[in-house]
């Protein structure tokens, strides 16, 4: 039988045992042992975020399992973690019947409806107070999936409620929900859960760049990629975009007398847990009666943005299954259960104009001025329309009525138009066929969306250069900002990146707003900034497809900047994530004279463009040490801290996990700090012992 993974002496000597020796599983048993181990370790990373043993330690007994099961065909079982890979294209989604269908939930907008339902709830069950159990609604797309005898045999989407998609394959490659689940240690054999599947918002972000860097419109929501995601064709995508599974209802499970079966609502959530799903048993409360139910669900919409995932309610339902049962539902929703919607992030509003920008790549970006809206905590007035495809796909016109979202942080977005509402007088979106700042031709490559003016000279292009080369990410030159630098331009007093280093500061004095203050600011800023790291420079450059990663990749490269220009496509495809694209992309760069006499100019004008000592990575004292910040610094801003790290050839991680050598602690640290408390080989520092570690004190 499955074990539950509470006890974590067993698999860490199950694990231990496993990695000390150089052998294979000798037979079926000890197979399942590994896999055993395996498993917990997934749980550990996928479902806690809080792994045991480092990457490198998994990897191993992985490929250990691997081998086994190569030679060893007949040992192979369904729910190996070795089977979540390896299947063929998804030819067509077969349709399967849910086993009990997949309801609605009825909807409240405020404490009045929760009041209402509440009175009608304790009528039909003839009760003084209820006992209900609260818990955040997440926003992503709805799964179901059946486990018999412990193995995950199905997995299905919503569809119609009745009938959904068979994306069984896909599930698998949703790293926490488990192959294996002991549900036979609650006497269950058979068992029908529901739950949703959800893109976190760093994933989302870090997907959207990713689509935008290709020239392709972004998702609007983290739940529509969720939903798009779930049901692509191909599952190895599907395994690369970070999906994550949370389960929160049993809908149906055998036999139904079974032994050791919950009878709460809460006790079911955490049986789940039990059985290595996340489910929200961290994140639900129990209370009794409605007032304290308000109270949570206005707490929690105070909490919404910071999550780590998308909610747009909470769910309230009756914690008792037997009063559940006998409250029944009607033919569209649960009478056990309400939602509770958080204000709208999306809104409606009119398309009054389209406005075409020219970046510094030269791309043109259709951009929609609305009326303004409202919408989660700012006012949007005007959007990022992306380009031709995204306006045809979303079938725009100038005086639609368009519905517009802003999820969480994210940047806000068209979800679309509706044109049931036209009058008639609508216009169609032209797109220009000449740059509208400098009148050349406009060009696309056939297999690309994107438009662009083809010359580098555009007054348009060479402002935004000269912006993203000041910015902060690139050379950080603070005070010189985007409406300083329009405003040189246009006086003739800078016309190019070198330009920045050849300013006539005299002559900026004289201009109205500069005191002599802002002028010896902004002077001292240009200064300093020629000491800046050589991936700075490299990311101010703006190359296409060179973000600041790709920046810090080529400084390690090179001892000058020189050297990226002797690089043939060959020698920067051996590079570390570059592929033909990139290196077509570098090389084109520094085949352009104008290019080169760049650089050769600012090397003149004083800047540093050779690699310095304590930016290599393998020389400095972090060499090969990691490093994460936490809580309120009061010495340094973080980022400064970070790059600190970075320069003396340290990383920085993005969480808490083994993998972590130090964890410096500022003000009000909080759950992070906890975490690295519980893992022993993690070393907590304060400010002053980092200080006192980054001058070679300790
Ligand atoms: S319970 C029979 N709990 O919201 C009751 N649903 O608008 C089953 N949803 O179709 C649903 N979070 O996809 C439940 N904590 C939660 C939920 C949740 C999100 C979704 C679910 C459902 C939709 C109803």
């Amino acid at each position: 039988m499955t074990k539950t993974y509470d006890d974590i002496r067993h698999f860490e000597h199950l694990t231990n045992e496993w990695l000390k020796t150089t052998t294979l599983p000798e037979n079926k048993h000890q197979t399942e042992e590994l896999r055993n181990a395996l498993r917990f370790h997934e749980y550990r990373y996928y479902v806690l975020d809080n792994p045991l043993i480092a990457d490198r330690e998994y990897d191993l007994l992985y490929k250990k399992l691997e081998a086994t099961e190569k030679q060893h065909p007949d040992w192979v079982t369904p729910d190996s973690p070795t089977q979540r890979v390896g299947s063929a294209l998804n030819a067509a989604f077969l349709t399967v019947q849910h086993m009990v269908p997949m309801l609605s939930l009825e909807n409240s907008y405020n404490a009045a409806d929760l009041v209402d339902w509440d009175r009608k709830a304790r009528e039909l069950a003839g009760l003084e107070e209820i006992e209900y159990c609260i818990e955040p609604k997440f926003d992503g797309a709805g799964i179901s999936m059946i486990y018999e005898n412990d193995m995950l045999v199905r997995s299905a989407t919503r569809g119609d409620g009745v009938q959904g998609d068979d994306i069984t394959t896909n599930s698998k490659r949703i790293r926490n929900i488990p192959l294996n689940a002991a549900f036979s240690k609650y006497g269950i054999t058979s068992i029908e859960i529901r739950g949703e599947v959800l893109m976190s918002k760093k994933s989302f972000e870090a997907f959207n760049r990713g689509l935008t860097e290709e020239g392709l419109p972004p998702l609007a929501n983290p739940r529509n990629a969720a939903s798009g995601t779930i049901r692509m064709k191909d599952p190895a995508e599907v395994g690369k975009r970070n999906l994550e599974a949370i389960l929160y209802h049993v809908s149906y499970f055998q036999p139904a007398n079974a032994s050791h079966a919950p009878h709460s609502h809460a006790a079911m959530l955490q049986m789940m847990w039990d059985c290595g799903f996340r489910s929200p048993v961290n994140e639900m409360k129990v209370v009794k009666g409605i007032a304290a139910v308000i109270e949570q669900c206005h707490a929690y919409e105070m909490k919404r943005d910071e999550l780590p995932y998308e909610i747009d309610g909470m769910v309230i339902k009756v914690n008792d299954l037997h009063l559940q049962e006998s409250m029944g539902m009607t033919t569209h929703h649960p009478r056990w259960a309400i939602a509770f919607k958080f204000k709208a992030r999306q809104a409606t509003s009119k398309l009054l104009a389209v406005e075409f920008q020219v970046g510094r790549t030269g791309a043109i970006t259709p951009v929609a001025k609305i009326d303004p809206v409202f919408i989660g905590g700012v006012t949007v007035s005007s959007i990022s329309i992306h380009n031709q495809d995204f306006i045809k796909e979303k079938d725009l016109m100038i005086g639609d009525t368009v519905l517009v979202e802003r999820a969480g942080d994210v940047i806000p977005q068209i979800v679309r138009s509706q044109p049931e509402q036209r009058t008639g007088h609508e216009k169609t979106i032209h797109f220009p066929k000449h740059c509208p700042v400098c009148e050349s031709q406009l060009y696309k490559e056939p297999d690309e969306a994107v438009w662009r003016c083809l010359n580098a000279e555009c007054e348009a292009q060479v402002v935004e250069r000269i912006i993203h080369f000041v910015s902060k990410d690139a050379m950080d030159i603070r005070s010189f900002g985007e409406q300083h630098i329009r405003r040189f331009y246009q006086l003739g007093l800078l016309r190019d990146i070198p330009g920045i280093y050849k300013i006539n500061f005299a002559e900026i004095g004289k201009l109205e707003g500069y005191g002599a203050k802002s002028v010896s600011n902004l002077q001292q800023a240009v200064e300093q900034s020629k000491k800046q790291p050589l991936h700075r420079l490299i990311f101010g450059l703006g190359i296409r497809h060179v973000g600041e990663t790709m920046a810090k990749t080529l400084a390690r490269a090179a001892q000058s900047i020189f050297d990226l220009e002797r690089m043939t496509e060959d020698d920067l495809m051996q590079l570390e994530d570059v592929g033909p694209k990139v290196a077509a992309s570098i090389a084109g760069f520094f085949a352009n004279p104008h290019n080169v006499d760049m650089l050769r100019q600012l090397k003149q004008l004083g800047l540093q463009l050779t690699q310095t000592q304590e930016a290599k990575v393998s020389g400095g004292d972090f060499a090969g040490k990691t490093f994460l910040f936490t809580g309120s610094l009061q010495q340094f801003k973080r980022s400064q801290a970070e790059e600190l790290v970075e320069k003396a050839g340290g990383q920085i991680l993005g969480g808490v996990s083994i993998k972590l050598n130090y964890l410096v602690v500022g003000e009000d640290a909080g759950s992070k700090l906890e975490k690295a408390k519980k893992i022993p080989s993690i070393k907590i520092l304060s400010e002053e012992d980092f200080l006192k570690l980054l001058s070679h004190d300790q």
